[in-house]
């Protein structure tokens, strides 16, 4: 074949392929045989193969790169991803109706889409001349990670666009898991001696943060869009739904059972039929989302904050299932602390198979009157951890109780219950492995040091051999150490020295995270980070740390008694040797703006009191539950009840949403 045909016939192809990709995934109308199908293809990778400079990124053969990429890179999004708002009830979804028609000044029934809530993670996928040229994760809303070359392995995310696209479109949705690949995927993990995932969620995060695209080809992810916006080019319809459908003549897979109805009755007849076929569809959901279906409506309610007054999510409850109580064992936790795990027969709830579940503490055993043998309920609600909730009693038989044991099943030491305390505790601290496994599988974790391959069965491994004892062990791993470790080769040897070493240069906040003091979250590091140096923080006292929002006297007091201990600050200073280090700002004395200022929030407000909080505190303020003298503010919602009477009395300043909203932007 001459040059050019060869061209016109890898462009034939292509345009066939597509074509049948787009009614397979689609449209769901397949129209040819896969035999067919296949030797399409391989006729098109022979001739690529043979004529390698006719390869564009976009072939349908170019889906799975060859070579595993070095990092993630970030990317700003070109309008932040927004989170919802959240209903757990009909009341909570009637308000949401209300204060929309309130908003538009309408009585009449507003027409929403309603389609499901997937379980899964958020992307944002942008096509430049309908061909897709990026793809990232939603992030913290404002940036995102570059996942390009895992979304391309998606089947159902197409690579080139039908018909008469926009020249510039973002498409958001998310990429799900179906329940029956994440079920297979965990049952080779437990063949294999690895963790199975926790949920289908976990499963589709972790498969997209793969820095291999192969491994992500293998998982059998989906994409669902459930909204589209055109950059350049003709714009999209006036409504949600009609929006969602011009998407999909382009080739993009979109929400099914997406559909319009009138009024908040009908939205909720929706939801109990989505909920009653939770079962039958091949992925998870948490719920429906509930949109006003015309745009300019939309428009017009604008947003609060982070979510659009005009959507909502209302979640499906938490599932229940019975099953058979097996055995109690006792885990010990980074802290010490001795929590009980119930050992079940294993059962599906939602999809998940769950063979362990968190009893809390012995109060909790005690309080629910739980014994071994029981047959109790399970429940488990999105990604919390699965928990007994209470015996099936009508079924008890043999059962016995469950004993806190005197000894820690790790390393022996004492159990001791501190007064007042749920929690037991193992008193060894690091002699106890369980204690020096957690701390140091917490140290090494993406919101801490963040060391990529030191993963949760390579530290049990580490400790067990007592290559490690404290995380500053880390720092002085040899090659020939790891190499030398059952299933470790040379190269894997190398990259995590190569991580170790990387992890050195990292930020004070996620050093102080990474420390493992108790209670000391992503959080409160961030606010130490910005309140103090190290050296500072060491000798804080209680009423240094108290002076901080959001630090009350128990976390202040862990803090404190962590800084006090001097196997701690050992550590410290042998990882401050090995070099770990982070940029030194020199702390400013001046003030976040509301810094000083105490607010107290009463009434229902159209955000949840805790965002309201998060961001008058992000700003410096203090949120009490009271009012008192040193008030400086009551924010209103609607009816307010005995706070807003005493405010008043009081001679206190009242602030109602709106100005709220301009204190925290205007700042
Ligand atoms: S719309 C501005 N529709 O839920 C609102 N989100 O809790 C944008 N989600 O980050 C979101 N299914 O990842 C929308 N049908 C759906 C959804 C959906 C799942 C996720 C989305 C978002 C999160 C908010």
């Amino acid at each position: 074949m001459v040059r050019s045909d060869v061209r016109a016939k890898i462009e034939q192809l292509r345009n066939e392929i597509n074509e049948h990709n787009y009614r397979y995934y689609i449209l769901d109308q397949p129209s040819v045989t896969d035999a067919e199908f296949d030797r399409l293809f391989r006729e098109l990778e022979t001739l690529e193969k043979a004529h390698p400079e006719l390869i564009v990124p976009e072939s349908p053969t170019q889906r799975v790169g060859a070579t595993p990429i070095e990092g993630f890179e970030t990317v700003t999004h070109l309008t932040p991803m927004l989170s919802l708002e959240n209903a757990f009830s009909i009341d909570e979804l009637q308000h949401f109706d209300n204060k929309i028609k309130q908003l538009l000044g309408k009585d009449k029934d507003i027409l929403y889409s309603c389609e499901p809530k997937f379980d899964g993670l958020a992307v944002s996928i942008i096509y430049e001349n309908g061909v897709f040229v990026r793809g990232a994760t939603r992030g913290d809303g404002t940036t995102g990670e570059d996942i390009s070359a895992n979304l391309r392995t998606i089947p159902t995310i197409s690579l080139v666009l039908q018909g008469k696209f926009p020249s510039t479109l973002e498409v958001r949705g998310e990429v799900v898991m179906p329940k029956a690949s994440f079920l297979a995927l965990n049952e080779a993990a437990i063949k294999h001696n690895e963790k199975p995932f926790a949920n289908p969620r976990n499963a589709a995060a972790g498969s997209l943060r793969q820095l291999d695209p192969r491994i992500t080809a293998k998982r059998k992810l989906e994409f669902y869009a459930y909204s589209g916006q055109v950059i350049k080019g003709k714009a999209l319809p006036l409504t949600h739904h009609e929006s969602l459908q011009q998407l999909k003549t382009w080739g993009i897979r979109i929400s099914p059972d997406n559909k319009v109805v009138q009024g908040i009755k009908a939205v909720q007849k929706y939801y109990e039929q989505l909920l009653a076929n939770r079962d039958k569809l091949p992925f998870e959901m948490d719920g429906m989302v509930v949109k006003v279906n015309d745009i300019s409506l939309q428009e017009k309610l604008g947003y609060v904050s982070r979510a659009p007054r005009w959507a909502l999510a209302y979640k499906f409850p938490a599932e229940e299932v019975v099953t058979h109580l097996e055995e109690v064992d006792f885990q010990v936790g980074r802290t010490g602390t001795l929590t009980p795990v119930a050992r079940l027969k294993p059962v599906a709830v939602g999809g998940v198979v769950v063979s362990n579940a968190t009893l809390h503490n012995m109060d909790e055993i005690a309080r629910k009157d739980i014994r071994i043998g029981d047959y109790v309920v399970v429940r488990r609600a999105g990604d919390v951890i699965p928990e007994v909730v209470r015996p099936v009693l009508e079924k008890r038989g043999q059962v016995k109780h469950i004993k806190l044991p005197l000894k820690c099943p790790v390393c022996g030491s004492e159990v001791v219950r501190i007064e007042g305390e749920a929690a037991a505790r193992c008193e060894g601290g690091l002699i106890c492995q369980a204690q020096q496994i957690e701390s140091i599988k917490h140290f090494v974790s993406r919101k801490g040091m963040d060391i990529e391959g030191l993963g949760s069965k390579l530290v049990e491994q580490l400790v067990n051999e007592q290559l490690i004892k404290t995380v500053a062990d880390i720092y002085h791993l040899s090659k020939e150490t790891l190499s030398n470790l059952e299933r470790m080769g040379d190269k894997s040897a190398t990259n995590i020295l190569q991580a170790i070493d990387k992890s050195k240069k990292t930020t004070f906040a996620k050093f102080i995270y990474a420390l493992g003091i108790r209670e000391v979250g992503e959080s409160t590091a961030q606010l130490l980070s910005t309140h103090f140096s190290l050296e500072q923080l060491m000798s804080a006292s209680e009423e240094q740390l108290l002076a901080l929002p959001d630090i009350g006297p128990v976390v202040a007091g862990h803090i404190v008694h962590f800084f006090a201990q001097k196997n701690n600050l050992k550590v410290i200073e042998a990882l401050l040797k090995s070099g770990v280090h982070w940029p030194k700002e020199i702390k400013k004395t001046t003030h976040l703006p509301l810094s000083g200022k105490t607010y107290v929030i009463t009434g229902t407000l159209s955000r949840s009191r805790d965002e309201i909080k998060q961001d008058l505190q992000a700003l410096g303020a203090k949120v009490t539950d009271s009012v008192s003298a040193k008030t400086d503010g009551l924010i209103v919602g609607v009816d307010a009840g005995s706070k807003l009477v005493k405010a008043q009395k009081l001679g206190i300043t009242l602030i109602d949403e709106t100005q709220l909203n301009k204190l925290l932007t205007s700042k």
